[in-house]
């Protein structure tokens, strides 16, 4: 049977490339839509390049949850991906897609996580903390920010030279590497 993906992200949309592409020839999973609470996100074009429909939800709308649940049931949606997705999923959504919601986080939780907690703001805080690992966490997304039952974990050193920029780089392709596998098992 073949199951439908929704990706969630407001920004790059490196990680929904990722996926997109993992996916691209894949006999039973689709990465069937892309929905961003920014216009201007690169992830739009991103997703165009691939053919994958991509919309513009605004905050209006998220907070209604109704619109969302409305596009998700028309994509005949089994499954969402959060990738650098920036609003919180109203409790409607959850529950409707209850086990059925994965986040990415770039850091170990449950280091460096919550409220406050995304982008350059968590690399920025585990160099000032003098950490020497860090990583990524791939977990179930809950009502609790970065929360959820954790799935998987992945750490990288942090090197006494580096830079919010330089650590981010190098999560990415931990990221990159990672959570389309990791999806497909969820989803297997
Ligand atoms: C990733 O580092 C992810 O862990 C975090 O936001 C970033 C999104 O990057 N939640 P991109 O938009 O996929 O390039």
């Amino acid at each position: 049977m073949k199951r439908n993906i929704a990706i969630f992200a407001s920004g790059e949309g490196s990680n929904a490339e990722a996926i997109a592409l993992y996916f691209a020839n894949d006999e039973n999973i689709d990465v069937a839509v892309s929905l961003s609470n920014r216009k201007n996100a690169f992830v739009h074009q991103r997703m165009s390049a691939l053919d994958i429909p991509s919309f513009t939800i605004s905050n209006e709308q998220w907070n209604l949850a109704t619109p969302v649940i409305e596009i998700l049931k028309r994509y005949d949606i089994d499954f969402i991906v959060l990738a650098g997705f920036l609003c919180i999923i109203p409790g409607q959504i959850i529950d409707a897609y209850k086990n059925r919601i994965i986040n990415i986080h770039p850091s170990l939780l449950p280091k460096f996580g919550g409220a406050g907690m995304w982008g350059h703001h968590v690399h920025e805080a585990v160099i000032a903390s003098k950490e020497t690992l860090s990583g990524i966490t791939i977990h179930y997304v809950t009502n609790e920010i970065d929360g959820g039952e954790i799935i998987f974990q992945e750490s990288c050193p942090v090197m006494p030279d580096d830079t919010p920029e330089s650590l981010a780089a190098r999560i990415h392709e931990l990221e990159h590497k990672h959570y389309p596998a990791i999806i497909k098992r969820l989803l297997s």
